[in-house]
């Protein structure tokens, strides 16, 4: 793309379409039960998953991330040509480089935008739309498309039981676009943090700079290793202070919130947050026992499967809230106005 900084006038930035694609294979509990030793009642009760979705052998990330970005361009009416940046928010991409979206874009036809991965783990989208946002609102993009694309099957160590249920693969996204009405931003906020000091309790320590994949290593290193109460407690702690945080900076209360999506990670983390928050169960929208885990794109899955149910109508206020690696953490609150 080509950009000219202060040519933004009076634009806003607009969630205009949502969209998804999940591989056709189901992995449930009781075939995961001839796997690992663990039972449907234990992934159910410790977690709320029943079942994710696995990519075939001959699928990489951008393979769905395509799939998903040509699923949002057809929910938005508009063609690939259309898009000026592409965002890629991952951490289990096709390779080191290239980059998931530079794949992605040059297979769905987007040949004018500029194209890039970025790493936030789970909490990626949210960073992905905040980027999106910056780039419409100061002038430097008119159309941004953010797909988060994750295949976590092809990283999850099937010798760790309690890594090996969680997660599912699938890639779902949102096209955010220029709006000229002088209108105020269709996003009302966002609250994003990182804590690297904790990088190590969800990590795969071979494959980067600091143990390439090129020298010899234990094999389970190059799997996802989790400390899972950990992430536990920072997880339940993040999801209620970042929301609390931002609603605070916006003047606003939980009242203001028609509809929360959190990350879809574990049902006990996401009961515990907005029993916190006082969000009654009814204004929260989630999709975890069909998908598990989908990092990156758990959150832009949930929100299109609750547009696909009509619980996500035009004009609603959105909670989203994430948390991930890094470990980092997100949450904004946007209105959803498609197209
Ligand atoms: O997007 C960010 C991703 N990360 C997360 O969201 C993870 C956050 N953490 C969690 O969701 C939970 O910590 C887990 C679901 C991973 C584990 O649940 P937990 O209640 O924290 O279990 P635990 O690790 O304390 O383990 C309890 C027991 C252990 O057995 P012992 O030592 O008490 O005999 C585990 O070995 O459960 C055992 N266990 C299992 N049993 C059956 C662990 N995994 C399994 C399993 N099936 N799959």
């Amino acid at each position: 793309m080509i950009a000219v900084p202060g040519s933004a006038g009076t634009r806003r930035a607009r969630l205009a379409a949502l969209g998804y694609y999940v591989p056709e294979h189901r992995l449930t509990n009781s075939d995961l039960e001839k796997l690992v030793d663990t039972t449907d009642d234990w992934i159910v009760s410790r977690t709320g998953i029943r079942e994710r979705r696995i990519a075939a052998p001959d699928e990489a990330t951008s393979d769905l991330a395509i799939k998903a970005a040509e699923d949002v361009l057809a929910n938005a009416g508009r063609s690939a040509q259309d898009i000026d940046v592409l965002i890629v928010p991952t951490c289990t991409p096709d390779h080191l480089f290239p980059s998931v979206a530079a794949l992605t874009a040059d297979a769905i036809g987007a040949r004018g935008a500029a194209a890039f991965d970025i790493q936030a783990a789970c909490s990626g989208f949210i960073y992905g739309l905040a980027q999106a946002v910056a780039l419409v609102e100061s002038g430097l993009a008119t159309s941004v498309l953010v797909v988060g694309a994750e295949l976590f099957s092809r990283i999850v160590n099937p010798g760790d039981r309690s890594t090996f249920i969680l997660f599912g693969d699938a890639a779902a996204g949102a096209l955010v676009v220029a709006d000229d009405d002088g209108g105020p931003s269709g996003f009302f906020g966002f609250e994003l943090g990182a804590d690297g000091s904790k990088g190590d309790q969800l990590q795969i320590p071979v494959g980067g700079t600091r143990h390439p994949a090129s020298l010899a290593f234990d094999q389970a290193d190059a799997y996802l290793q989790m400390n899972g109460r950990e992430v536990f407690k920072f997880a339940t702690r993040v999801m209620e202070e970042s929301v609390l945080r931002l609603l605070e900076r916006l003047e606003m209360t939980v009242d203001d919130i028609d509809l929360m999506v959190p990350h879809q990670a574990n049902q006990r983390i996401i009961d515990h947050a907005i029993g916190r928050l006082g969000i009654p169960p009814e204004r929260v929208f989630g999709n975890l026992e069909h998908y598990g885990n989908t990092s990156a794109a758990s959150i832009p899955l949930a929100l299109a499967e609750a547009r696909d149910a009509g619980v996500l109508t035009s004009g609603m206020r959105v909670m989203m809230v994430g948390f991930g690696a890094g470990l980092t953490w997100a949450a904004s609150l946007v209105r959803y106005e498609p197209t």
